[in-house]
């Protein structure tokens, strides 16, 4: 070859993976039709996968305001085309200034009951209203008058509530009519209201109208602050508005690790899901999977999960404030010396391992994930904690507050039963964000791209994983995504099994290696997840069967 054909595919080359790299079509799967069909909205005005990021992040807020909303945070992964380059938005929840390690517990030091999980002393400095003008400034194209649009129609036009709403309204039922302004939002006469009933919520129209006209002074300053600051004085709460003035975006470098040829992306502390996540596939990697039966593949991944865990009560937190040892826990030779001491033919009960108490975690949230047609990306994945947070609206502004602060540790430091302390990483402090387990993931190679994430409190992390399992043994999207799950955490210790999970056999073999099945009556997760084949030149999108969700994909023009 001449030299100056040598320039010359050289000179042609990032050209040609620069066209390679564009997607053949747009795509969208989030937990709600209306999300889905915002987002797509968005991208058909010209805007990017950022800017479809605010919209279905906005509407989500509005349509399933059990999962997610404004008085919530959240992370945003996202992959920027143009310069490759992956970023964190760590839009997460903080702690009030005023808050203090010791204040959920009583005069014996014992945790008050509820008290991080309803009302306005649950709620964490909400970090969704900036993440979503972070995203407008620094990633998007349209103005967020544009992208907010669709999420106010919604808001001052009233959207049917379904199925899932209904369930989530009757678990949380006693904390939605405690207050009246909550209960005259998302109640009729005081009950769940019937399904096609309209959630009308105007007051959130004119919060979010604020933030499309004046960015975060629409949000952390000016009416809407002023109304959280008055209500909080009221009912007992304990911001003011340094913390408002002092809420900051964090930019992070996401959990990468590697397994099988794939390059897996996600997220950073105070999210535990990258962490744990590299830690779990370490393990994994010691052993041939492909070759070993469901028994035994199931054995393995619950002693991973269970080792991994155990790390995340023990070590994780906010990095801003403590130290975690993130390189030794994502290093492959870490999980290669855990997964020395995994036994083939015995469960391993979580009390041989050194003991910690067990990690808190919520249990609602949602996921959407986003491609579009110039190979822009984001997973997202937002959460109020629980089922309708806090079940705090502060009057006059329709701002659902979260309860994100009982995903801290309440009571650090205590010895358990094998007298080690654990959850300290996890302590309340002013400022601190709270231990998350939400995994917004990519999953990559040269040939394929996965963009995938799910609801579901500390169960996240193990659904991403069979998830991302799942796709590298080469399933179909649209079959892994229905899988039934399993489930370890540690403590307590038991192996969960989804409905359908394992047959009669399998689970008396797993039984007989000394694991506690534990069969649950109902399926949990939500996972929206995104394929682009780059074999086949094909994109898909998958909404978890067990939601109400949309996947839409759109083929560019
Ligand atoms: N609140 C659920 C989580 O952050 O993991």
């Amino acid at each position: 070859m001449s030299l100056s054909r040598v320039f010359v595919f050289l000179l042609c080359l990032p050209g040609l993976l620069l066209a390679n790299e564009r997607p053949p079509a747009a795509a969208i799967a989030s937990a709600h039709p209306l999300a889905s069909q915002a987002g797509m909205a968005i991208l058909a005005q010209g805007g990017n996968a950022f800017d479809a990021a605010i919209a279905v992040s906005a509407v989500l807020a509005v349509v399933e305001p059990y999962g997610s909303g404004m008085g919530g945070g959240g992370f945003w992964l996202l992959h920027r085309a143009s310069d490759g380059k992956d970023i964190m938005i760590d839009g997460r929840e903080t702690a009030p200034l005023a808050a203090h390690r010791d204040m959920y517990l009583d005069a014996q030091g014992e945790v008050i009951p509820g008290l991080s999980m309803n009302g306005p002393l649950a709620a964490g400095i909400p970090g969704q209203a900036a993440a979503l003008v972070h995203l407008a400034e620094h990633y998007a194209r349209l103005p967020l008058r544009t992208s907010l649009a669709p999420a106010i129609q919604h808001a001052r036009e009233g959207v049917a509530v379904g199925e899932s709403y209904r369930r989530m309204a009757g678990f949380r039922l006693e904390a939605l009519r405690a207050w009246p302004e909550t209960a005259a939002i998302f109640l009729h006469n005081g009950e769940v209201p019937a399904a096609g009933h309209r959630l009308v919520q105007t007051d959130l129209a004119e919060t979010l109208s604020r933030l499309a006209e004046n960015g975060l002074d629409g949000f952390y300053r000016g009416d809407t602050a002023k109304a959280v600051l008055t209500a909080m004085e009221r009912h007992g709460g304990i911001w003011s508005q340094a913390d408002f003035d002092s809420y900051r975006i964090i930019e992070r470098e996401p959990i990468r690790s590697h397994y099988q040829g794939h390059e897996i992306i996600s997220a950073a502390p105070p999210s535990s899901g990258g962490v744990a996540l590299a830690t779990i596939l370490h393990i994994l990697a010691q052993f041939p999977l492909d070759e070993l039966d469901e028994v035994a593949r199931t054995h393995l991944l619950a002693e991973a999960m269970r080792r991994a865990y155990r790390d995340r009560a023990q070590y994780l937190g906010d990095t801003d404030f403590v130290e975690v040892p993130l390189e030794r826990l994502s290093h492959p030779h870490y999980g290669a010396g855990l997964a020395a001491a995994i036994r083939l033919d015995r469960a391993t009960p979580s009390s041989d391992l050194p003991g910690v108490a067990a990690a808190p975690g919520g249990t609602h949230t949602s996921h959407f994930s986003v491609l579009d047609s110039e190979g822009n990306y984001v997973a997202a994945t937002l959460s109020i904690n629980y089922p309708f947070g806090s079940g705090f609206v502060v009057p006059g502004t329709g701002l659902l507050l979260n309860n994100e602060m009982d995903d801290f540790s309440s009571r650090p430091g205590s010895p358990n039963a094998y007298g080690l302390v654990g959850a300290e990483a996890n302590a309340i402090a002013p400022g601190k964000r709270m231990l998350s387990s939400m995994s917004p993931s990519f999953v990559r190679n040269p040939d394929s791209l996965v963009v995938l994430g799910t609801p579901g409190g500390s169960r996240i992390i193990s659904m991403v994983l069979q998830g991302i399992l799942a796709h590298i043994d080469g399933a179909p999207l649209e079959a892994w995504i229905g899988r039934p799950r399993v489930h370890h955490q540690y403590l307590p210790d038991k192996l969960y099994l989804e409905p359908d999970a394992l047959d009669e056999e399998t689970r008396l073999a797993l039984i007989a290696l000394g694991h506690q099945l534990e069969p649950l009556a109902s399926p949990w997760g939500n996972m929206q997840a995104l394929l682009w084949d780059k074999r086949t030149a094909q994109v898909s999108a998958a909404s978890d069967p067990r939601g109400g969700g949309q996947a839409l994909v759109i083929p560019n023009k």
